[in-house]
């Protein structure tokens, strides 16, 4: 049974999940960066499951100028604002064995992230993790983690493997576990 199926109980003190959950504050973002899709489907897929599940959750995107011959510093003309969120999941795309550019520049651009905890969802099209994924998983767990935000988990979805989708429902379940066990701990 998930935590939502508890939502009308009382908790005493007239206290039900809702309120529970509120007093918790837990707002989560999940910001992404996504060229072709693939990380944005997965992340309309989670979004709609915590929605589901009664939680307060943000999907925003981060976009670039669309200048492709200078990958390596893509212009953000859009930066979500990660200062609402008490719980952030950042997923992107590997781009030449590394974490793509336009997620590198965003996360550099951030502010103090103490008291916030994130989660990192990669995509890749190769087999193996260690052709960038691994490598782009650690760059966001760094770059967060040196401004004060607390690292949880990660996931990586190699795309054109046989058992993406099972991958997917993996990486889904896994993040709402993880953010399950947050509210928990808050409350
Ligand atoms: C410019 C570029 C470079 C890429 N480099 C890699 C790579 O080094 N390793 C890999 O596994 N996939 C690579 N890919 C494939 C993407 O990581 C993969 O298709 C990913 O799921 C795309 O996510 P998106 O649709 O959210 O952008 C690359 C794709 C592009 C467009």
């Amino acid at each position: 049974m998930h935590l939502f199926e508890y939502n009308n109980c009382n908790w005493g003190n007239n206290r039900t999940l809702e309120h529970l959950y509120e007093e918790a504050f837990m707002k989560i973002g999940i910001i992404i960066y996504s060229k072709t899709g693939h990380t944005k489907s997965v992340a309309d897929t989670l979004e709609q499951q915590l929605k589901d599940r009664g939680h307060d959750v943000t999907l925003d995107f981060i976009e670039i100028a669309e200048q492709e011959k200078d990958v390596m510093h893509p212009e953000i003309t859009k930066a979500p604002d990660a200062s609402p969120y008490d719980f952030l999941i950042f997923g992107a795309p590997v781009q030449g064995f590394r974490l793509c550019a336009a997620m590198s520049t965003y996360l550099n651009l951030l502010d103090d992230m103490k008291g916030k905890k994130f989660a990192c969802i990669v995509t890749q099209a190769l087999p193996f993790k260690w052709l960038g994924g691994e490598q782009a998983s650690r760059k966001m767990k760094s770059i967060v983690t040196d401004k004060g935000g607390e690292f949880i988990g990660h996931s990586i979805i190699n795309w054109n493997k046989a058992d993406r989708e099972g991958r997917i429902d993996d990486t889904i379940k896994h993040i709402l576990r993880l953010i399950e066990i947050e509210v928990a701990v808050e409350a």
